[in-house]
């Protein structure tokens, strides 16, 4: 494995046949804003075109729907027919224009599906909002027939053939993807979307070979991974995004997880990008105090007791900080989520921070020039006040 202790933020990195030109990554981010039949708009290029030009090594789309109910709401955006890769095309080129790896995530939201956008309350959705948007919401599937939350409708526990064209979907929207030039594959395994629904004892209550050990509560999760990496060029990462742990006692380990990756090896999965929570209505870990990087211990974790790569999220802010978890070897990858969304030039400014005004040659020149100069000015003028 390369990178452990000696590479920093900024050092490039090469997995399998891609190269990152550095371990900054832009966490998949939902932008509600896709049209109804789940395209792209121009919201999507201007967001992920701006972060690609910040200097990220690896621009995540949002999750793509594997199907249409795999959506969480009418504004996501998915790969679940043909006529959806060239939008999608669109976006791999514009992020790669900007020098960072395109990268696409893949999702079926499960029995968190079906709901409305955050801002308009980020519920099931009802007969209001038929009324208000026109929005009518879908019948969900998930490992068992257990709502996510008190109150939310039951989804259906999904059935072999049900699984088996699920694993369709995910090999399909993985060719979609591939087709449309993406170099990085990310697969939702969090959040208490469906395959996390089947990892975790709290939603899985099956008792067909999906349910009980922990064997067969890790067989779809392996079987997703087959599916995706079947249409997935050898020379190509697969990310695999899990929660590492569930949010409510009697849930889904770090010990699982653990194990969960250890089998990753073996089905073509490269990096294991953790995350943690979201089994029910909150989307991240609510056991675990939120402190800067409070999911990096996962991904230290993960990293020296499977020997696979791991991808390190979670309010992650300071160079400094990101700089040392990659260079003492916790993670291979820091993504950031938020801090991105307040600052989309936040690679390019650590890359100063770490490295002084010389990284201001790496940014597009119609900034980095005028910036170079500024800096300059600006350590001339902050000596002379001294
Ligand atoms: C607006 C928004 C949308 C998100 N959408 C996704 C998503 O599509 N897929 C995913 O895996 N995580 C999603 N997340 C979670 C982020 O990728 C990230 O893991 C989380 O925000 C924690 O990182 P941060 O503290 O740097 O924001 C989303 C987060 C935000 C803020």
């Amino acid at each position: 494995m390369s990178g452990s202790g000696t590479s920093g933020l900024l050092d490039p990195i090469t997995v399998r046949g891609v190269t990152f030109r550095n371990r900054t990554v832009i966490s998949p981010m939902q932008q509600y804003a896709g049209t109804p039949d789940g395209l792209p708009t121009d919201w999507h290029v201007r967001h992920l075109s701006t972060y690609a030009a910040g200097g990220a090594g690896l621009v995540f789309t949002e999750a793509l729907g594997i199907c249409p109910e795999g959506r969480l709401t009418w504004g996501d955006i998915g790969a679940w027919e043909d006529r959806q890769t060239a939008p999608l095309a669109r976006l791999a080129e514009v992020i790669a224009a900007h020098g960072a790896v395109p990268g696409a995530q893949i999702n079926h939201a499960g029995r968190k599906g079906s709901v409305q956008r955050p801002w308009h309350g980020f519920d099931p959705m009802s007969e209001a909002d038929v009324a208000a948007r026109g929005e009518r919401p879908w019948p969900t599937v998930s490992a068992s027939a257990i709502p996510a939350n008190p109150g939310w409708p039951t989804p259906a526990a999904i059935d072999r053939d049900g699984i088996r064209r699920s694993l369709d979907q995910f090999a399909q929207a993985t060719r979609r993807v591939r087709e449309a030039g993406f170099q990085a594959l990310n697969i939702h395994g969090a959040h208490g979307y469906l395959i996390h629904s089947f990892l975790s004892p709290l939603s899985n209550l099956r008792e067909d070979e999906y349910g009980g050990s922990l064997e067969n509560r890790m067989r779809y999760a392996l079987e997703v991974a087959d599916a995706a990496r079947s249409e997935w060029p050898s020379d190509k990462p697969i990310f695999y995004r899990l929660s590492c742990v569930d949010d409510a006692d009697g849930g889904w380990t770090l010990d699982e997880t653990v194990t969960l990756a250890r089998a990753f090896a073996d089905h073509g999965v490269d990096v294991v990008d953790c995350s943690s929570g979201g089994l029910g209505r909150r989307t991240t870990t609510a056991v675990v105090r939120r402190v800067a990087g409070y999911q990096v211990p996962y991904a230290e974790r993960v990293r020296r007791d499977t020997g696979l790569r791991t991808m390190a999220v979670g309010l992650i802010r300071d160079p400094q900080f990101a700089d040392a978890v990659v260079r003492e070897g916790r993670a291979d990858f820091v993504a950031i989520g938020r801090e991105a969304l307040f600052n989309p030039h936040w690679p390019a400014q650590a890359a100063v921070a770490l490295r002084g005004p010389d990284a201001f040659d790496d940014w597009p020149p119609a900034y980095g020039w005028w910036l170079k100069v500024r800096s300059r000015t600006l350590a001339v003028s902050e000596a002379a006040a001294e």
